[in-house]
Order: structure tokens, then sequence, then C-alpha cells
């Protein structure tokens, strides 16, 4: 049966949108020229073979011209801001060499690969130090997605995604390599980083100054980069792989017309079947995969995103080919294996805001594991946001080295769009989301709210996935290691290093 139910609300509860937050700043439309949407180029590999690819990721300083007048310094992967599209091959080896090209220690996080942790992972346990660089060897086993790679170094995640450390990885198959779906990419199969920033007089990113406990804000969105972007059509259908990119921000979409569009992935693949909307909410480290068919518009025609009420990127409709797809009801199989007897469910509540965040009761140690699930088990984890339902906030929850299943919802079926795999589930006010978990490797691994300044202010966890007929010992990363190379690295004194929320 065809689902051709069309959505049309953004599921999550109003009451708890970002727009209700006391520091809520709303996208403003810039009045600079509009410019061509930036689409990342793809990372070329050093090397290729039949089973294995090689890459080298530079983590560097760079500028660019956001705004009229002066340049804007900035941090990015193999380019001066964001990165570099990175493409995985299901199935082939991938060695990657790191590369700090930056003042300070940086972590490569590869947000929703399913690689062990927690070096290969990249969170907060494998720096790597400035002029330093460190290799990781996996293999991409996991379903075609849109996947992320971010700078991980609790407790500056946010801080250095804000300068640009954030860039989009593709994972490809021949499950995906079959379905109607566009894949050209830069012509009709395009990244959409979704952030914001704010700029002080001099076109400067000044984190400290634009601080907030509950997530770090600006006014200018700034989509792939772009300040006023639009995109040149030349396809009838375009294939949009939405990231939320932003520290904070819920990004609420919906197209001029409320044009219809078709959600064909969440953040681990493919869904099992498309999703119709005219509105869809993303919150902090969401994908979706959307196609837009642009079939009845003519050239010269102008479509626009918004955000609430706010522009953010036009498509410029040209000539193109018609075509006739229509997607199959059914998309693809998802995993939903049974939980495994007798083991208890997880419990994970994530309360407080501002600096008052913490899971399960505590701040985040980077000594301490605080919970841990066998490897080949599959549980069940109770995620709670414990907030008040009228004045709390929606905290996206997500787990590192895996891929899970969204069960229920206050033991309601999940939304629409959540029936694939996921790796980020935001959990309204008040509400419990039941997940089905399992992992595919051993590790530290972390789970946290991904509002980055919740995650930083102590809104995280980690847990170990064991196998008990393979021991292992981890070196962890303590804080005093890393605040005494940041503060060496900042060429200032320990007591005066100054990172937001963090008690020195
Ligand atoms: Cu996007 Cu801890 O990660
Ligand atoms: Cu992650
Ligand atoms: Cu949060």
């Amino acid at each position: 049966m065809a689902n051709d139910k069309v959505y049309t609300d953004y599921f999550f509860d109003e009451p708890a949108f970002n727009t209700h937050d006391g520091g809520f700043i709303q996208l403003e439309e810039q009045n600079v020229p509009e410019q061509p949407l930036k689409v990342p180029e793809v990372l070329a590999p050093d090397k290729e073979t039949d089973t294995d690819m090689y890459y080298t990721v530079i983590a560097q300083e760079g500028e660019v011209q956001f705004l009229p007048g002066q340049k804007t310094k900035t941090w990015g992967y193999n380019t001066d801001y964001l990165g570099k599209t990175i493409i995985f091959k299901q199935g082939k080896m991938i060695h990657i060499t790191l590369k700090n090209e930056l003042p300070e220690l940086t972590t490569f996080h590869w947000h929703g690969l399913n690689v062990p942790g927690p070096y290969t992972d990249g969170g907060c346990h494998a720096p790597v130090y400035p002029g330093e660089s460190s290799e990781i060897v996996f293999k991409c086993d996991q379903p075609a997605a849109t996947l992320w790679l971010h700078a991980h170094p609790c407790p500056s995640t946010a801080e250095h995604v804000w300068k640009g450390l954030a860039t989009g990885v593709v994972v490809k198959d021949d499950i995906e390599a079959k379905l109607p779906f566009p894949r050209n990419y830069g012509v009709d199969d395009i990244p959409v980083i979704l952030q914001d920033r704010s700029f002080d007089e001099n076109n400067q990113l000044d984190y400290l100054a634009d601080y907030d406990p509950d997530g770090v804000q600006g006014k200018v969105p700034l989509i792939n980069g772009t300040v006023n972007p639009y995109f040149d059509v030349t396809t009838q259908r375009v294939r949009l792989r939405l990231l939320d990119g932003a520290n904070r921000r819920e990004w609420r979409l919906h197209f001029s017309n409320d044009l219809e569009f078709t959600q064909i992935a969440s953040d681990g693949g493919v869904l099992p079947e498309p999703v119709k909307f005219t509105h869809l909410m993303l919150t902090c480290a969401e994908r979706a995969e959307v196609i837009v068919d642009f079939g009845d518009y003519k050239p010269g025609d102008e479509v626009t995103l918004y955000c609430d009420d706010i522009a953010i990127l036009k498509f410029k409709i040209h000539e193109f080919a018609r075509e006739n797809v229509t997607l199959p009801d059914h998309l693809v199989d998802i995993p939903d294996p049974e939980v495994t007897p007798g083991t208890t469910p997880h419990q994970v509540a994530m309360s407080g805001m501002d600096e008052m965040v913490e899971l399960n009761g505590k701040k985040f140690d980077m000594q301490r594991i605080d919970d841990k699930q066998k490897l080949g088990n599959v549980e069940l984890w109770k995620i709670v946001n414990t907030n008040d339902k009228e004045s709390g906030m929606i905290h996206p929850y997500h787990m590192h080295g895996t891929q899970f299943r969204v069960i229920s919802r206050n033991g309601h079926a999940p939304y629409p769009n959540e029936n694939g795999l996921k790796d980020t589930v935001s959990v309204n006010p008040g509400e419990v989301v039941v997940l089905k978990v399992w992992f595919e490797h051993l590790g530290v691994f972390m789970n946290h709210c991904h509002i980055i300044e919740h995650e930083d202010g102590g809104m995280m966890a980690q847990f170990e996935v064991y196998d008990p007929d393979r021991p292992q010992t981890y070196k962890l990363m303590d804080m005093d290691t890393l605040m005494n190379a940041f503060a060496e690295e900042r060429g200032v004194k320990r007591e005066d290093l100054n990172i937001p929320g963090m008690d020195m």
C-alpha cells in the first residue's frame, strides 16, 4: 500500500521549540548580493585499489569572504571552512591520515560511522596535537548514508565546530545505487549543511562573546558556508542531503507554496518507505535526505527554502529534461533484531538547562565509564528528557558507535520518518523515547545531547561495548592533560584558560 499521506506539521512539541528560549536569536535575511550555493568539493583519495582507499584529512586554518568587507578567519577540513565531502564505499578498507595544522589540539569524530571506539571514533580520547598526525584504518561496513565528520575535543567541541570543523561524509553501497534517486553529485545531489553564525564588527567569529550555555547562535544563516545562497536547478528532481550542523539551532524547513518533498533517508541511511512532507524539523546533528520535484515549475521561476519564515536558500529553475519517476513504496529492508532476552533496559535521563545540564544526574567525566553493553547483544535504551513541558527544551540525544532503531515516544509510534536507522533522536520535555541498540565494534563511546554547548557543559556520558572473551584496556584522556595542553597551545596560564561552561 502506497503511503500517500503528506505530513504538514513539525511533530515536535511546539512549547519546546527554540523560538521560546530566553536567548533565542532569530535568523535574519542578509542584505548582501546573492551567491551561488557553495557545493563542497569531493575529497580525492591519495590512492585507491580494488579493496582499499587512502585519504588525508587536514584540519587547517583559513579565511573566507562571508560578508562584504573583511574576510573571516576560519577553520576547515582540507579547505578554509567546513570541508570537502568524503565518500566511502561500503566494503572497502579505509586508511586515513588525520593531520592537525591548527594551533591547538583537535580530534576527528566520525559521527554516525560504525567504527571501533574510542580512538578510531575520534572523540575526546583521540587528540591529534598541533603539527602532528595520526592514522586510522577501518572497514566501511554499513549501508549508504549521509554522515559527518566534526571536531570533538571536549570541552571545546562547540568552539571548534563554530570555527568550521565539520564536513559531510557519504557512504555508498550497491543497494542504494539501484534505487531511482538523483545521485549526480553537485548537479542533482548536494549536501546542504545548515548553520547559523554571528559576526563581530570586523566580520570575525567571536565564540566567547556569543557564548550561551544553552547553545551558541547567530542571526546569519550560513548554508554550506554561503551567505544568501541560491542553487541553479537543471534537473527536475534534486536530492538534498540536509544536515543540521548548527551548535544549537533547530531548523523548521518548508518551501514556498508549501511545495511537497519526499524524505528518502535519515541519519543512518535509506528509509524503509519514502515519507512526504511539506514541513520538516531537524534538530542538531540530524540528517534527512529529501528529493524535491520541481516538475511544476518553469525556467525563470524561483523556489525558496525557509526556516520558520526566513528565506535560507533559493532554487532558480532552469531548463530541464522532463522525467517521470515514481519511487517504489518499499525502498530498503531495515534490520530489526530481537532484544536479547534477560537484558535490563538502560536508563538515560537528560536533565537541566544552561550550566545545570546533566546526564543521569552527573556531569561528564572522561575517566568514568557510565554504562556498558555486551557486543552482539540487542538492548533497549530508555531516554528521558526531564525538562518541564512548558518551559523546557528539546534535547537531541546522540550515541556514538551505533545506528539504532527508535521504538516508541511515550509509548506511541515514533514519527513517520523515524522508521529507519538513526544515531540522533530528539526527545521532547517530559518524554521517554525507547531505542533498540546494538553494536558491531568494541570500544568506549560517548552518548550525549547534541546541542554542542550542552555536551561540552556535561550532558554527556560514556559507555563501553565489551566482549567478555576479549577484555580490552583503553587509555582514556583526562581533563588535566587536556587543559594543560590547551593552556600551552593558547599561550596562557592554566588558570587564565577561558573555556566557557568549564570549572577550571
Ligand atoms: Cu556528533 Cu559526540 O558527536
Ligand atoms: Cu557522534
Ligand atoms: Cu541538551
